[in-house]
């Protein structure tokens, strides 16, 4: 379990990171704030392109700028959202995820008190691995 201290940290890198999302299509910004083994944070954006399905989650953008800087042990992966309601990451990020750790701690916070925690392995239940290869 990551300290409460702590998430309260990333919640607010990954609100900071939110501002900068670019979105002008759905309108949806989200920020995402992974915390690595060694204590690092890296953040991230959603990404739109005009050409809808290039899209990137905020999520991925996170995980793959701390991949790009060499820490690969990723414990907690925190959401942000400007929503009344916490949103819960979508497939293709629990997929990525669970490509580094398939027991992360996941945080979904939004710009009310309400947020989500869950462990990716309720999340993503029985995933494709390297193992299937
Ligand atoms: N989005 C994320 O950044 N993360 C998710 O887990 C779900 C969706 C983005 C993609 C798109 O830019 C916008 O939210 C609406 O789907």
């Amino acid at each position: 379990m990551v300290e409460d201290r702590m998430i309260r940290e990333i919640k607010a890198i990954a609100k900071q990171a939110s501002k900068k999302a670019y979105c002008p299509y759905s309108k949806f910004p989200v920020g995402a704030a992974v915390l690595t083994k060694e204590g690092k944070v890296f953040s991230g954006c959603n990404v739109e392109n005009a050409s809808f399905g290039l899209t990137i989650c905020a999520e991925r953008n996170a995980i793959f700028g701390a991949i790009a800087q060499g820490h690969k042990d990723i414990i907690a992966v925190v959401i942000f959202t400007q929503t009344e309601k916490p949103a819960a990451p979508c497939g293709a990020c629990r997929q990525v995820i669970s490509e580094f750790n398939p027991r992360a701690e996941i945080y979904s916070f939004c710009i009310s008190e309400d947020f989500l925690h869950y462990n990716l392995r309720d999340l993503l239940p029985n995933s494709f691995t390297s193992d299937f290869l």
